[in-house]
């Protein structure tokens, strides 16, 4: 195969567009389980991490990385969930992120009573919590 060669304006153009997504994909530094444990003492009140907890005013998180939204067995979701499931979303690190910095304005109209994590310190140590939750 031939190489194309690309001159000097298009490899800059590729720098930019590969540092542009580089920088997209670690938005978040990684995170801290440990911390992470402290910051999940505001969810408590809510949800467990135990998969024995069962389900509490919120769904029982255990594996919930990789979990498709609204669909922890026996928890009586609203419809605002339900659709977001049925409409293909999962609980991955970046779903997670949008919807714990703003519940409301990734799923309008979802009955979670929770503000939002404001500091990324916070949100890259709850992901990383929510994800050792999820090892099964
Ligand atoms: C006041 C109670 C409350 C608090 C506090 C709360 N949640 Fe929730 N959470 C809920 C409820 C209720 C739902 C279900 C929402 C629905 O069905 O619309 C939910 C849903 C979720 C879901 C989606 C679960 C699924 O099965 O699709 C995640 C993820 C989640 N919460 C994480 C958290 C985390 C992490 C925190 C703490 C930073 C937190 N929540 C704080 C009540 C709460």
């Amino acid at each position: 195969m031939k190489v194309p060669n690309l001159g000097p304006r298009a490899v800059a153009l590729a720098m930019v567009i590969s540092g542009a997504l580089a920088g997209n994909a670690l938005a978040l530094d990684a995170g801290d389980a440990e911390k992470g444990a402290k910051v999940f003492k505001k969810c408590q009140a809510c949800h467990s991490v135990v998969a024995e907890d069962g389900n509490k005013i919120g769904p029982n998180l255990h594996g919930i990385v990789g979990r498709t939204a609204g669909t922890q067995e026996g928890f009586n979701y609203s419809d605002a969930m339900k659709a977001a499931g049925e409409g293909g979303t999962v609980w991955d690190e970046a779903t997670i992120e949008k919807y714990l910095r703003d519940p409301k304005g990734f799923i309008p109209k979802n009955k979670m009573a929770f503000a939002g994590i404001k500091k990324d310190s916070d949100m890259a140590n709850i992901i990383a919590f929510l994800k050792e939750a999820s090892a099964k």
